[in-house]
């Protein structure tokens, strides 16, 4: 092979873009809408070359080896979805989404992304589910998935995550019990304590209190329901006795004393 052969072969992917990134940037572009103009230079004829030069003229995109490896586009006040293709941008390392507001679901495509480190789509509004299959992102050191709309268990295969170091999935609508191999991790130095889990009503266990929300509310009911019940009881009971104090007085004492006596019971 000449040189000349050579240098082309290393410069042609380059140059043309490859193909599966540049489906993965367009099919973003697509769903999400760009109302502030952000991605204003996020143009057919980038996404045809989104590495051209090694260097990306495409906001948010950096390339390595002629390949998108992070996509950084937090606080563009972006709506809209992310699609599933998003997982053609095979070499992503790091997904920023954060601070926008963007709905729809984690596509559990993501998963299929083998080399993601970083995951950060907080502040969204995202919902659904956290996908499972996200625990096949063997790579994955940051999940931020805190203040969004997100609902279900946290899937307890997350867990599988040896290299999770950042896990923050507060404030969202999540339920059920936290993974006790999550929270009480023996694979990492680091151990996710209660603020990684705040703010999510039904989310319980360890580190956060044992059967928070709906076993407490349940207990608070009937608390309340027994003390009002008893209260009542005790408040009629006293009132009877009074007026059958009273009345007997009335009987047995006739003229102003009976009415004074009537006024002022004698206890
Ligand atoms: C694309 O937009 C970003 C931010 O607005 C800017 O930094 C970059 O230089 C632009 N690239 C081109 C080719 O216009
Ligand atoms: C691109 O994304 C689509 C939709 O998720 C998927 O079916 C397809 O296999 C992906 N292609 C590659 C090369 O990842
Ligand atoms: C995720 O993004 C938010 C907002 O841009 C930032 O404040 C937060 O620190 C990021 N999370 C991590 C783990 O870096
Ligand atoms: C998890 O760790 C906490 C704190 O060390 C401990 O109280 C709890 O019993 C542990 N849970 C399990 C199931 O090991
Ligand atoms: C929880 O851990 C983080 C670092 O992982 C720390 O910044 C924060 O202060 C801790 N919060 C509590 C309540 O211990």
């Amino acid at each position: 092979m000449s040189l000349a052969a050579a240098v082309l072969l290393v410069l042609l992917p380059a140059v043309l873009g490859d193909p599966d990134d540049a489906r993965c940037l367009s099919s973003l572009h697509r769903s999400l809408s760009d109302p502030t103009g952000g991605l204003h230079n996020w143009t057919k004829a980038s996404f045809a070359a989104p590495c051209e030069g090694f260097i990306s003229q495409l906001q948010g995109v950096t390339c390595n080896n002629g390949r998108v490896y992070k996509l950084s586009l937090p606080a563009l006040s972006l709506a809209g979805a992310i699609p599933g293709e998003l997982s053609n941008c095979t070499n992503l390392q790091s997904l920023d989404l954060s601070s926008n507001a963007i709905s729809g679901q984690i596509p559990p495509e993501l998963s299929s992304l083998l080399n993601l480190a970083v995951l950060n789509l907080s502040s969204n509004r995202l919902s659904g589910p956290i996908p499972r299959a996200l625990a096949a992102c063997a790579y994955l050191n940051v999940i931020d998935l805190h203040s969004n709309l997100l609902s279900g268990q946290i899937p307890d295969d997350l867990a599988l995550l040896v290299r999770l170091s950042t896990f923050d999935v507060s404030y969202n609508r999540l339920s059920g019990p936290i993974p006790v191999l999550l929270a009480n991790r023996t694979t990492s130095t680091s151990r996710f304590n209660a603020s990684s889990f705040v703010g999510n009503k039904d989310l319980y266990g360890y580190p956060l209190p044992p059967m928070r929300g709906h076993a407490l509310s349940v207990l608070a009911i009937v608390g309340i329901g027994l003390g009002s019940g008893l209260l009542s009881l005790v408040l009629s009971f006293s009132a009877v006795c009074l007026w059958l104090r009273a009345t007997d007085r009335t009987a047995t004492m006739p003229g102003e004393e009976a009415k004074i006596s009537h006024l002022m019971p004698d206890y």
